[in-house]
């Protein structure tokens, strides 16, 4: 089954074409072409809605022609179209949305919607080379700029949310302590980089919620708590040595209630596989610590992560998730929904 995936629901333009075939464990990856508005983001510090949405018009049937060409596929040859339709800016999930009615409409070709909290999830099950096979149950991690979230897979089709941030992100918590620390947008990926080579956590913020039974996240005092020390500071006297320690200081608290409350629910549902995904799961310690917690542990599972490209917003996620979850549906039955969530 060729499906071309469609990915507008924040800044990023993305289309994808891949090949799922049922008797494979994983879909192939064809093309996937993203487009990003993000240098013009990084010199307001954040994401306009509006501009995102005006150059997702601008980039959608480039970035859609671009995916085929480097398939070599035509449009007419797809199966289907899979379209994030939420959560996301309803402007930017608006130009995908129509985008994909347009062409299942001209073309015939039956849509797939999707949540793009899936999506993340999914990038997993895309090849790569060396292709282990990710056993149920699986204990999905969904680390980025909206939303932190634990989700128990038992099978394709069946995810049951077991948690999520009572209040930012992950994501967004670095992106906030990224702006106050004068980094460019988004924090994260600065973030890290600051933080390499760092290895005392001299300032310990808190670790909120970490001991709670329940796999709910919370970041917002640890946010205050590093506003704080940077107001402490003084914003005129930070230096690179100040950026870094606050930086790996940070990491280790977000990561260390992530890691744990992972590990909490991969014990008490018998989890096989822990799949992590989103941008945040483009972090290198993050990913690092996680192989680590797991030798320690005597847990028998395997850590799975997807390729740094397809952590960050993509749409061959989309089309993955696709494949394994959802029906296809006429497109008069499709709209976009910014709020959309696990069921
Ligand atoms: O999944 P994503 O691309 O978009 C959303 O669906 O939100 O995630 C973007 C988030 C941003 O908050 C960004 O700072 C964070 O992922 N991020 C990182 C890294 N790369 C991106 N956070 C920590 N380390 C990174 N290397
Ligand atoms: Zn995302």
């Amino acid at each position: 089954m060729l499906i071309l995936g469609i990915e507008t629901s924040c800044d990023e333009t993305s289309a994808s074409v891949i090949i799922g075939d049922r008797g494979d464990e994983k879909v192939t990856l064809l093309s996937n072409v993203v487009a990003s508005s993000l240098s013009l983001h990084a010199k307001t510090g954040g994401i306009i809605p509006e501009t995102a949405a005006r150059e997702q018009v601008r980039y959608i049937i480039p970035v859609i022609e671009k995916a085929l060409e480097m398939a070599k596929y035509s449009k007419e040859q797809m199966d289907a179209i899979a379209v994030t339709v939420g959560p996301g800016l309803i402007g930017s999930l608006l130009v995908g949305v129509e985008t994909a009615k347009v062409f299942s409409y001209v073309l015939k070709t039956p849509i797939i919607p999707v949540n793009h909290l899936f999506g993340h999830i999914y990038a997993n099950w895309i090849k790569k080379g060396e292709d282990r096979k990710i056993e149920f149950p699986v204990i999905a991690l969904v680390v980025s700029g909206g939303h932190t979230d634990l989700v128990l897979i038992k099978k394709h089709g069946n995810l049951q949310w077991l948690g999520g941030t009572r209040d930012d992100a992950a994501g967004e918590a670095f992106d906030k302590i990224g702006r106050l620390l004068s980094l460019p947008y988004p924090g994260g990926p600065q973030i890290e980089k600051m933080a390499n080579g760092i290895i005392n956590d001299k300032y310990n913020f808190p670790r909120p919620v970490i001991n709670s039974k329940d796999f709910d996240f919370s970041f917002s005092g640890l946010k205050s708590a590093a506003a704080r020390e940077i107001e402490k500071i003084g914003t005129n006297n930070l230096n690179e040595n100040l950026i870094r320690n606050i930086s790996y200081s940070l990491q280790e608290a977000i990561f260390d209630v992530l890691i744990n409350k992972t590990m909490k629910a991969v014990q008490k549902y018998g989890a096989k596989s822990i799949a992590l995904g989103g941008g945040v799961g483009a972090n290198e310690n993050l990913r690092s610590r996680f192989e680590l917690e797991i030798r320690k542990s005597k847990f028998e599972i395997n850590f799975h992560v997807p390729p740094k490209n397809l952590c960050t917003d993509n749409a061959a996620m989309i089309a993955a998730a696709a494949f394994f979850n959802y029906g296809e549906i006429p497109w008069k039955k499709v709209n976009a929904n910014p709020q959309l969530y696990f069921d």
